[in-house]
């Protein structure tokens, strides 16, 4: 036997060897029966191919791919997705031409790839690692040349290296369709796809009905996802030339699974598989809130969801119908004040600041043109009507230039662009005029202004106590108007109803009682058990915080936040009423010596991972976005299982924009919970609730409350305390007396380690609450925290605020309220 021979028979063993034990391929002799239940694993054991049904329910098969490790069954990819077989006779296989095909039990094919390039026959089907299905010739695996891909076929997921887009070369689209239900894989009403009209920007359509608009590209992000950051998970990355235009994502560490769908519902999600809890976590969503509707405010209308009425016209414009507009219909949208005048050549630019771009389908753009020479080329056509910088890296560059109405702009509080806006001469000179104007005035009238203040300061310290009703009085009367009750679209009850299921609101059905009122205990008829919280009528304070609950809760639903089922306003009573929680509050049990033994571990944990949750959605997913600013272990109520409900909204405020700076004049918390930048300067965001939930895992770790936590060895407290420890690495000593033995170690270490990066004292080095879920629920590395806020000496700080002590005032509820001074 010669070498050659030798080799041939070798390699011969070989490749019997590889094909025998590779499950990955599949060659033109080879099949999968759905009867005999075999399936294809990709080499790297993330991926798996086969037949399946999307319920239990539903006795349809298809063939698709699903993660190999992920314990959910997670379908990626679907091949007959509008040709189900209705029993287990479906064969896959690949023919001798190289196409794949679904045969049924007559042999009839059910499905195949569009794979007939003409070319070697000898072909290979092979599932990769990346869930990415190919056919391609046998010895050739440059990606260039695969005969065709599932991933040039998506479904309703965007995996990771997938591209999202257009090939243009090939004429291929990439796009995501919705499956029609989490049972039905065929293709539903919503689809995502990139729109190369204009400068591109991905459209997400129900049927053909515009729903959502990502913004063009900006160098950063797409200019209507202010949240798409540089991030621990995935990086991403746009491409957009004459040979094709995408959108792609790669994960940072392969250790992390995170996936982006178009869900049944029309919802751009992307989850992230935590290992530890068995589940997908909802990242991130594309469409935020309301605003996200494509065009809600009409053209030149701008959305901004800090305000109550969500849109307005663009300065220099009116509403088309001003009766439309003042009944809230405003896809009309807006009409110039002053009609343009470009052949007389007197038209000019405004500036907008911090917002999302308007729809770009009628635009042109350059990419080499600076400002200047963009606001020059759009002067001199007359049907341009505004201009920006194409790309907003290092100052910005470009140009991009629209003609026609503009339409879906909406407001940021970050990540928001500058956009120039084409208006008449005089609309211009208005302004200018206008901008004179102040500053004659300002100066004058600032001088007064604090003049007065200083009066108001001593007149105001001296008549506290006085003053304090006439804001909630002008409320009241608002209040009483029928009209406002109805927008809240709650039931109400019967005062009769509510007083018979208290038994006259006796005090043997009396709970405890809360900051504005009592609250009690009862059983309406049908047996339902209720809790109702009572507002004081003495209390004028009650009423803000009455209204406030009212209109922030109605409408929010989340597991882990208690549940209002209605209102009572009767007979000069104001009262909530809400599901009962026979385990009453965080509060009663891990402060207590008893009741805090009953609480082990494991359900401090789910405790902590509730709470999270219950804030994520308060933070993200809700439509409005809500700060909750006054998070307490007694705000914390527990149901029968002992899960966490956030309740009290008292306190909670929407987020955004404006808003923030409007709620400095009172500062309202409880004293241990706040974020520095809250207690002492008024300014609370997301980050400030991050303070508070950070404080409130300290103490369920170590059963000890911030305030007024006292140590032997120093003066710090539980946060100082907490921090020490961890500088020492000695991190397990906090954890409270009763667990002691029985803990996972691990958990421990880690709901420290997080809480400690939860209060640091810079809210921008704080994590966000997607991020906090995250951390709690996997292996990903934690950053080291920095010193937290109010690490100090406990007696001190008081010392030095006790010159401003007249602005501190307690409720019985241990409320901490600090007025500012109202400049009016
Ligand atoms: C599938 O493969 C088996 C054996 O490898 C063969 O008997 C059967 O005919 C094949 N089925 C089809 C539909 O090609
Ligand atoms: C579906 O069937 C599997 C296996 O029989 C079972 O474990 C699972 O609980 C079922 N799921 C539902 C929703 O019925
Ligand atoms: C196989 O599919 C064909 C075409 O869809 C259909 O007409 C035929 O009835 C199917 N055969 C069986 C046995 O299901
Ligand atoms: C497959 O190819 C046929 C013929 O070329 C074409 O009519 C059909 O639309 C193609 N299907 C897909 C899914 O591309
Ligand atoms: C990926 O994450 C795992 C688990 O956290 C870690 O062990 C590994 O070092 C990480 N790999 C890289 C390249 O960062
Ligand atoms: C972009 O603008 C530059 C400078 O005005 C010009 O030279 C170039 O031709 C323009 N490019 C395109 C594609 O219009
Ligand atoms: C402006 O738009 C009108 C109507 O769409 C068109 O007829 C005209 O040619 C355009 N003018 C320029 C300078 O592009």
């Amino acid at each position: 036997m010669n070498c050659f021979s030798l080799f041939l028979f070798l390699s011969t063993i070989s490749t019997f060897f590889i094909t025998s034990t590779s499950t990955s391929t599949i060659s033109a002799t080879q099949n999968i029966t759905d009867a005999g239940g075999k399936t294809i694993v990709s080499d790297d054991d993330n991926f798996v191919l086969g037949f399946f049904s999307p319920t239990n329910a539903s006795t349809n098969r298809y063939l698709g791919i699903w993660y190999n490790k992920i314990q959910i069954r997670t379908v990626v990819w679907v091949a007959n997705r509008e040709t189900p077989i209705p029993d287990t006779s479906g064969v896959f296989l690949l023919d001798n031409r190289g196409i794949l095909m679904i045969v049924n039990r007559s042999n009839s094919m059910i499905w195949s790839s569009n794979s007939s390039i003409p070319g070697s026959n000898n072909r290979v089907a092979e599932l990769l690692g990346t869930g990415n299905l190919v056919i391609r010739n046998v010895n050739d695996i440059d990606p260039e040349n695969y005969v065709w891909q599932s991933f040039d076929y998506p479904g309703d997921t965007f995996l990771p290296n997938m591209k999202f887009g257009i090939d243009f070369r090939k004429g291929l689209e990439k796009y995501l369709t919705a499956w029609k239900s989490v049972d039905d894989p065929s293709p539903g009403e919503y689809t995502n796809r990139f729109d190369p009209d204009g400068y591109p920007q991905i459209l997400l359509r129900k049927g053909s009905d515009l729903q959502y608009n990502s913004g063009p590209w900006n160098g950063l992000r797409f200019s209507g996802m202010p949240n798409l950051q540089t991030n621990d998970i995935y990086t991403f990355r746009f491409e957009y030339n004459d040979d094709e235009l995408y959108y792609t994502y790669e994960l940072v560490n392969s250790s992390i699974v995170s996936r982006m769908i178009l869900n049944p519902e029309g919802r751009i999600e992307r989850f992230i598989w935590i290992e530890r809890r068995l589940e997908w976590s909802l990242y991130v969503t594309a469409q935020m809130d309301n605003c996200d509707r494509y065009g809600l405010c009409g053209v030149y209308g701008i959305c901004n969801i800090a305000e109550s009425r969500a849109c307005e016209c663009l300065r220099g414009f009116e509403p088309q119908s001003a009766d439309e507009w003042r009944r809230t219909d405003w896809s009309n949208g807006c009409v110039r004040k002053v009609e343009l005048n470009c052949e007389g050549g007197g038209d000019g630019f405004v500036k907008l600041s911090g917002v999302k771009l308007p729809d770009t389908r009628k635009t042109r753009f350059n990419r080499t043109m600076n400002l200047r020479e963009c606001e020059a080329e759009c002067l001199k056509n007359c049907n341009c009507t505004a201009y920006a910088n194409l790309d907003v890296r290092s100052g910005g560059s470009g140009c991009l230039l629209w003609f026609d109405n503009l339409v879906d702009i909406r407001v940021y509080s970050e990540n928001g662009q500058d956009i120039y806006l084409r208006m008449a001469a005089s609309e211009l000179h208005r302004d200018a005029k206008a901008k004179r104007r102040v500053r004659i005035i300002v100066i004058p009238v600032l001088v007064t202004v604090a003049v007065i203040l200083v009066i108001c300061l001593f007149v105001f310290r001296w008549r506290k106590q006085k003053i304090k009703g006439v804001n909630s009085v002008v409320r009241e009367h608002n209040f009483a108007n029928e009209k406002e009750s109805k927008d809240w679209e709650l039931p109400l009850f019967n005062f009769n109803t509510i007083a018979d299921a208290t038994n006259n609101f006796s005090d043997e059905f009396k709970l405890g009682e809360g900051g504005y009122g009592p609250v009690y205990k009862g059983r309406l008829e049908e047996g339902k058990e209720i809790a109702v919280k009572r507002h004081s009528i003495k209390s004028n304070q009650g009423l803000d915080e009455f209204q406030n609950e009212v209109q922030c809760i109605a409408k929010l639903q989340h597991r882990n936040l208690v549940k209002l089922l209605g209102c009572c306003i009767e007979e000069g009573e104001r009262m909530l009423i809400y599901e009962y929680m026979p385990n009453k509050s965080l509060n009663s049990f891990i402060f207590d010596e008893g009741k805090r033994r009953s609480l082990d571990w494991s359900k401090r944990y789910n405790i902590i991972i509730g709470i999270a949750r219950g804030l994520l959605y308060l933070h993200q997913d809700s439509r409005l976005r809500i700060i909750h600013r006054d998070l307490k272990a007694s705000n914390i109520l527990l149901d029968k299982e002992m899960n966490p409900r956030i309740s009290d909204f008292g306190l909670a405020r929407g987020l955004e924009g404006n808003d923030t700076k409007a709620n400095t004049k009172r500062v309202m918390g409880t004293y241990g919970y706040m974020a520095p930048e809250y207690a002492i300067d008024g300014i609370y965001s997301t980050k400030s609730d991050v303070f508070s939930f950070g404080v409130l895992v300290l103490e369920i770790v170590s059963g000890k409350k911030n305030r007024g936590f006292r140590h032997a060895g120093h003066d710090l407290n539980l946060l100082g305390h907490a921090w020490r420890l961890y500088k020492n690495g000695k991190h397990l000593e906090l954890i409270d007396d009763t667990m002691k033995g029985a803990y996972v170690e691990s958990e421990v270490r880690r709901a420290i380690h997080i809480a400690l990066l939860c209060v640091q004292k810079y809210p921008e080095d704080r994590p966000d609450m997607p991020l906090v879920v995250l951390m709690l629920g996997s292996e990903i590395p934690l950053p080291e925290p920095i010193q937290p806020g109010f690490y100090t000496d406990r007696r001190r700080p008081q010392e030095a605020e006790s010159s401003s002590s007249n602005y501190l005032e307690w409720s019985s509820s241990n409320r901490l309220t600090v007025s500012y001074l109202q400049p009016r």
